[in-house]
């Protein structure tokens, strides 16, 4: 093997022993470098012949040639092989199941709204939702509650800036200011019919929805939930509400086993007022009276506020709280875990 085999040889041996790029770098500086014997050859050349330099020149060239040759492949090689290191770090098994996109379900207080109205609807009763932000008057002036009352207090209720009397000015601290939105709308669509002296349809409707009041405790949330109703007509009474309330308690919690009690209370709004407790005589609640709503017949001066002649018109209403019965139907003992958005509670009412 002539010199320049031998160094072509040996340039092959060295890139292939060079492990990562920077080692046939270096590994490449040894031959074809300025330093390199290569370069060290063509300098040798100085001294000989034309024809000499000719047959040595075509020869160098040849083991040149051959040396970056040998680089290139090297090179190629190290460049596959790191490749085919960076496809195996990042496999992706693709037989693997894929994360799955958790399916929603209704907030457990969304439920009994829902529940409420489809047992109420069965009784005949509209459903009407209404404004949050809510004008002083229906919220208290209409309901019969004087200037002086203290739910009108700002320690009592969210006042919204820019109110004037008649633009709204807070957050609707109960929804029976729907009771008059309500019935107002339902009179102006019969007004040609009283004032022609016939009757109107009765007004049966409940109005679920937000309610807001400053208060915030275990029991106590500063947004709740309320649902009212109210049924007006030339011949309903107590009676009714007792009956409507009874069946629709017994339906919500799908048991005959509880009984109603009305005990006297006082809401400007109605006259006799009622708040409404229910007892089960069986199961984790037997015994306890709780209480659920409050109610009453409508007071002269609401139904005036309405529309309508108290001598005429008479009717209940009632206000009762969608998170209280949530929390009794599915035993919860905080009312802040309704709000709380976790995942891991609100689940478990779906399904
Ligand atoms: N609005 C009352 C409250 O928030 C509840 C209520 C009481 C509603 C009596 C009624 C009623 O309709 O007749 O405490």
């Amino acid at each position: 093997m002539n010199e320049l085999d031998s160094l072509v040889a040996s340039a092959r041996e060295l890139f292939a022993q060079a492990g990562t790029p920077v080692d046939l770098e270096n590994a490449k500086a040894q031959f074809l470098g300025k330093a390199g014997k290569m370069t060290a050859l063509m300098k040798g050349m100085a001294q000989l012949t034309v024809e000499e330099k000719k047959t040595r020149g075509a020869a160098i060239n040849v083991a040149k040639q051959a040396i970056e040759a040998a680089l290139n492949d090297r090179r190629q090689a190290l460049l596959d092989a790191q490749l085919q290191q960076q496809l195996q770090a990042e496999r992706l098994d693709v037989t693997l199941p894929g994360r799955q996109r958790g399916q929603g379900g209704l907030h457990p207080v969304s439920l009994t709204l829902e529940r409420i109205e489809g047992i109420f609807a069965s009784m005949g009763f509209e459903v009407a939702e209404g404004p949050e932000i809510e004008s002083d008057w229906f919220n208290f002036t209409a309901l019969n509650t004087p200037e002086d009352h203290p739910a009108r207090s700002m320690h009592d209720t969210f006042y919204v800036e820019g109110g004037t009397p008649q633009a709204p000015n807070l957050l609707r601290t109960h929804t029976s200011p729907m009771q008059v939105r309500h019935a107002v709308q339902h009179v102006k669509r019969y007004r040609h019919q009283l004032d022609a002296g016939q009757g109107m349809p009765e007004i049966r409707v409940i109005a679920p929805g937000r309610t807001y009041r400053v208060d915030s405790d275990a029991t106590h949330s500063p947004m709740f939930h309320q649902c009212e109703g109210l049924w007006i007509g030339e011949n309903v009474s107590f009676k009714d509400l007792k009956v409507v309330f009874t069946d629709f308690c017994k339906t919500f919690f799908e048991s005959d086993d509880l009984v109603l009690r009305f005990r006297p209370s006082f809401f400007p709004f109605t006259e006799p007022s009622a708040e409404v407790d229910i007892q089960f005589q069986s199961g984790p609640l037997a015994g306890k009276w709780l209480e659920v709503a409050g109610s009453g017949q409508v007071h002269p001066n609401v139904v005036r506020n309405m529309g309508l002649d108290p001598e005429r018109f008479i009717g209940f209403a009632f206000g009762m709280g969608p998170d209280r019965l949530t929390m009794l139907r599915y035993g919860v003992n905080d009312l802040r875990l309704f709000f709380d958005g976790d995942i891991r509670f609100l689940s478990q009412f779906n399904k």
